[in-house]
């Protein structure tokens, strides 16, 4: 379009009927518009704002105006006498301010003069898919690949849905990354996904299998200083670039869990991810490069990316950001932060934050992330950061998660990666509003629910710092027991819980592994000493004697039965909630969570019956009379699998 500015006439509501004849299948996401007109779509990211506008807005006239001086992707939006004005320094701040405006219709606040003034905190909005080239996504609940036999419509629905939210990149595939990623073929499959993501300002990376030079290009090495190597990548990042002119750049996952990398050719992360970084750079793409890393030799993996990434603190390229986990093992329900986060001065990081729940009840618990992301948040400053990833919960369920509230997951990390110091109320309330009904006691009492639901996660499945008890394989359920012979201990849960006759936990304070000695001296004394580390990491740090007397005056036996016990009471308070909420939600939607709120209430029984009677057979300790007794057996319970891969959800857990 070359015209500058551009007049949205005021549109009456005339379908009135519309919503409520389709189907209430979640399939909508947030985006729960009403068409008020179907105009042609007009093409480029302007385009996307003015036809969004077009087929939604209900209000007052809308210009939209490019304006120089304006933050990348921000905007304002005023009111100017009977128009509103949206100005933005590019398309996508325009797009944006669309959206916003949008939002504010659905969550009824129109009503005021605009005079609004955003820009993203982070550049990088960017989700993660773990994707494979077979369909399955990996720690995917939600099933297969929406970018398998990519539907158009659908893909447009995911396009709509991330902008709407500020996401403005996306990586197509897994991490552990098929060589085959790189093929001729697999590249024009990312061009067409590409082509139609880029009206909504979203770019497209990929994940790279470093040995890709040997496996696609037939090379003796994947040596990243060997000259052939380079120029095989050389070559490699320029057919990409013809096709998808802009595009983003690599993830890699490199000598992690078997993933090869410059390791095996005896170089360092630095060597591996700068030479990506050169290849890369005259097209302005970058090297997002993981420390995900730990070996099974190693005894306390807490401490493994550290010990490699610190001493290359300072020798990456300008385009390589190290995109670290939250926490220093494995998006566990509560893990303190990555030392790295707070050590690593000279070199750009990004977070990864795991939005499919893997460790968290995968798409049949309610549990609202962003609390824990704000957590993290406390004690790693937002400008420490250079960017913000999400490993992605959608696949080709009709309602994109498999749980309609694992969508607020989604629509939480586009917003926080936006503005990280937006409240997890704020969010929960927004998306809340939009998803389902903008009345004030629906939206207080579920925005509660959503806000207790992490904790309440915490304490059913690993309070005081337990950590990494789950079962092997799917990790769906306890199984504090899991070791079968032959197993790299680390994969194991009694390596992190090391139960005893003394107690639980893993000492990592200066007795025990030093892990503490990779946080700031404040901190570091703070976990050193069991009498000050905070008990919601106690086992984290330390391994706590049976009898050690808590805060609340109880033994920790009996603060970790009431913990556990705990948990299991607000699953069904949560349920209790919801049932009250009937009259607000349709039947469809209300029966669907239910449903899964049931599971997540019977799940938290198993996790606490299976973990107490569990670490009982260690504390020789009864269970206290005030805290609801098992209602399972343990040995029943550890002859129990579920027969599910990594790539499924569940369909319920113990249901004995
Ligand atoms: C976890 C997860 C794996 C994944 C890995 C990663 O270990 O279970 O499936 O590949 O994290 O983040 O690389």
């Amino acid at each position: 379009m070359t015209t500058k500015q551009f007049l949205l006439s005021t549109f009456f509501l005339l379908m009135a009927g519309w919503s409520t004849a389709n189907a209430e299948d979640g399939s909508r996401l947030w985006l729960r518009l009403d068409n008020v007109s179907n105009p042609t779509t007009i093409t480029g990211v302007k385009g996307t704002a003015m036809t969004e506008l077009q087929t939604y807005w209900q209000g007052s006239p809308v210009v939209l105006k490019r304006q120089k001086g304006l933050a990348k992707d921000g905007y304002t939006i005023k009111s100017q006498g009977d128009k509103i004005v949206i100005a933005a320094a590019n398309d996508a701040g325009l797009l944006y301010g669309a959206y916003h405006l949008l939002r504010l219709q659905q969550t009824g606040n129109t009503t005021t003069s605009l005079d609004i003034s955003e820009k993203p905190f982070y550049d990088l909005r960017i989700l993660n898919h773990w994707d494979n080239p077979d369909g399955t996504c990996e720690r995917g609940f939600a099933g297969k690949s929406i970018f398998l036999n990519p539907n158009p419509e659908r893909l447009k629905m995911y396009a709509r849905a991330n902008a709407s939210v500020g996401i403005n990149g996306t990586v197509l595939n897994n991490v552990n990354a098929k060589p085959e990623a790189l093929s001729t073929a697999s590249l024009e499959k990312a061009k067409s996904i590409a082509d139609q993501l880029r009206p909504y300002g979203i770019r497209v990376y990929l994940s790279i299998n470093f040995a890709s030079p040997i496996k696609v290009g037939g090379l003796p090495t994947a040596d990243p200083l060997d000259k052939k190597v380079v120029g095989w990548w050389k070559e490699k990042v320029n057919e990409i670039y013809k096709l998808i002119p802009d595009f983003g750049g690599f993830l890699v996952k490199a000598n992690s869990e078997g993933e090869p990398g410059p390791q095996d050719f005896g170089r360092t992360h630095a060597d591996g991810a700068n030479m990506l970084a050169g290849v890369l750079k005259p097209h302005k793409g970058i090297v997002m490069w993981r420390a995900f890393v730990y070996a099974p030799q190693s005894p306390d993996r807490a401490n493994q990316a550290y010990l490699e990434f610190m001493p290359l603190d300072g020798q990456f390229a300008d385009n390589v950001i190290i995109q670290i986990k939250n926490g220093p093992v494995d998006f566990q329900p509560r893990e303190p932060y990555s030392p790295l986060f707070t050590a690593m001065q000279k070199t750009q990081m990004m977070v990864e934050f795991q939005l499919t729940q893997e460790y968290l009840g995968a798409a049949n618990h309610l549990v609202y992330l962003a609390p824990m992301w704000q957590e993290f948040f406390s004690f790693v400053k937002p400008s420490s950061l250079r960017a913000m990833a999400g490993v992605a919960n959608i696949g080709d369920d009709i309602n994109w998660c498999g749980h309609h509230f694992a969508q607020a997951n989604w629509y939480a990390f586009g917003r926080a990666a936006w503005n990280p110091a937006l409240t997890p109320k704020e969010i929960a309330d927004e998306w809340l509003a939009q998803t389902f009904t903008d009345n004030p006691s629906f939206v207080s009492t579920v925005s509660q629910l959503m806000l207790d639901s992490r904790e309440a996660a915490v304490s059913y499945m690993m309070p005081l710092g337990i950590h990494h008890i789950f079962a092997g394989v799917h990790h769906y359920g306890p199984e504090p027991w899991y070791s079968p012979k032959g197993l790299r201990a680390d994969w194991t849960p009694p390596y992190y819980h090391k139960a005893d006759a003394v107690g639980l936990g893993f000492n990592r304070t200066l007795t025990g592994s030093a892990n503490v000695k990779q946080y700031p001296e404040a901190l570091c004394q703070l976990y050193n000493d069991i009498n000050t580390c905070p008990e919601n990491l106690l086992t984290w740090f330390h391994h706590v004697p049976w009898n050690h007397k808590m805060k609340s005056g109880r033994t920790f036996w009996d603060e970790l039965c009431h913990k556990y016990d705990d948990g299991v009471h607000e699953t069904r308070r949560f349920l209790a909630m919801w049932d009250a909420m009937q009259s607000y939600v349709d039947a469809q939607r209300f029966s669907e969570v239910q449903r899964k709120l049931r599971i997540q209430t019977r799940d938290s029984e198993w996790w606490r019956d299976a973990c107490l009677l569990y670490f009982q057979t260690f504390s020789h300790r009864p269970i206290p009379q005030d805290v609801e007794h098992p209602v399972h057996n343990l040995d029943e319970m550890m002859n129990f699998r579920i027969p599910i891969s990594m790539y499924e959800n569940p369909q319920c857990g113990y249901n004995k």
